[in-house]
């Protein structure tokens, strides 16, 4: 029987076209593809400013080191999160304090950030986990009220909206990935996306060694001269991953669409599974971006635990992944921040139950029913 893999990927013929444009353009570093791209996505996103960067995870650093996060100051952010948001912050310097997620949309508790807000937070940092919107509207308010910025770490939640808008339209900052498995990729690459002009060009200085103009510019403008206003570092992104992007692009909106009819199918089938698993849930006001599909099992009502599930799933050929493993469970953080899970109960919990099914848009409904069938076979078999 056909392995069903929990991601794949089958790139345009835009894409390829693109890349094999820069290939013959002479100028792979920097330069009008990237410009190109930065407008199609704020275009997309319908907000002003948009700074390609070379990955989700730079673009992280360089949105937090823009607003002043460093040494001595803390960070609010979920502990329900892939290690890059908590390795950015780190890398400034500064410190992660993990507060508690909601246990319905796995996203941070507005509740818990209130709680762990305190004079030296530089950032509150919530995560749109697997393209459902964080809780926006009670976040903005904690932050506005303590002159907070929020920078919001978009990775999953290009498609997403929260009341209509953007992510990028709510936050003080935004970051997008375009790595290889996200809705709209480059292979590596991000985008770091703000309504504030002073925000945007900080970043993009800071993600060229702090200079005021790159090659590309200059040999355009034949200006040699630049100068170096900040120490910064290299994240730029490359012509070869823009083209990736700018054709990948010419797709996106109907990828959406398919990612969007293969959630509808799933929550269908597994509308019947209710004593057994809890499916992703949709909050009022939220346009998921569906970047993930991530079932929790109710463990109490199961035989068997998340590993033996994710074996039988696999004997039946069908991959399936663990999004995440809460960050106080992975040694270097646990060890290094003194974390323990008793102070988070939520992410605890969902971490030991959290199954990411196959999802991508060239996934057919016929092996979106197969999957689920499995799903059935499995959990009736391992009922208590
Ligand atoms: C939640 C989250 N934040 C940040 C990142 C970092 O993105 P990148 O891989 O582009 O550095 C990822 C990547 O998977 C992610 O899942």
């Amino acid at each position: 029987m056909k392995k069903i893999p929990l991601f794949d990927l089958k790139l345009s013929t835009a894409a390829k076209r693109e890349v094999a444009g820069v290939m013959n353009s002479g100028w792979l570093s920097t330069g009008p593809r990237v410009a190109a791209f930065e407008k199609k996505v704020t275009s997309l996103l319908k907000v002003p400013h948009g700074v390609a960067v070379s990955s989700g995870t730079a673009g992280l650093q360089l949105a937090m080191q823009a607003i002043g996060v460093g040494p001595g100051r803390e960070v609010i952010t979920t502990p329900f999160t892939f290690v890059a948001t908590i390795g950015a912050i780190m890398a400034l310097g500064a410190r992660p304090v993990p507060a508690d997620i909601s246990p319905d949309t796995l996203n941070i508790d507005p509740d818990e950030v209130l709680r762990k807000l305190t004079p030296n937070t530089g950032a509150v940092l919530p995560v749109d986990i697997a393209g459902h919107p964080a809780d926006y509207d009670p976040l903005l308010s904690i932050c506005d009220q303590a002159g907070t910025p929020l920078i919001a770490d978009a990775a999953h939640s290009i498609g997403a909206t929260y009341r209509r808008r953007t992510i990028p339209n709510l936050a003080d900052g935004a970051v997008i990935s375009f790595y290889a498995t996200k809705n709209l990729t480059c292979g590596e690459g991000g985008m770091v996306l703000s309504r504030h002009r002073p925000f945007s060009d900080l970043v993009r200085i800071l993600s060229r060694h702090g200079l005021t103009s790159i090659a590309h510019e200059r040999s355009r403008s034949g200006k040699w001269k630049y100068d170096a206003v900040r120490a910064g570092c290299k994240a730029t992104l490359s012509e070869l991953h823009a083209a990736v992007g700018l054709g990948q692009l010419s797709e996106f909106k109907k990828q959406q669409k398919l990612r969007e009819r293969l959630a509808e199918r799933y929550l269908a089938n597994l509308a019947d599974l209710s004593d057994s698993l809890e499916p992703p849930i949709v909050r009022e006001h939220c346009r998921h971006g569906w970047h993930l599909f991530i079932i929790r099992l109710h463990l109490s009502a199961l035989r068997i635990d998340r590993n033996q599930f994710i074996q039988l799933m696999t004997r039946r050929g069908i991959e399936c992944g663990v999004h995440y493993q809460p960050i106080f469970e992975l040694s270097f953080y646990r060890d290094h921040l003194g974390l323990s899970p008793q102070f988070y109960p939520n992410a605890a919990y969902a971490g030991r139950r959290v199954v990411s099914l196959p999802f991508y848009p060239t996934l057919k409904l016929v092996e979106v029913d197969r999957v689920c069938e499995a799903v059935h076979s499995i959990l009736k078999r391992h009922k208590r």
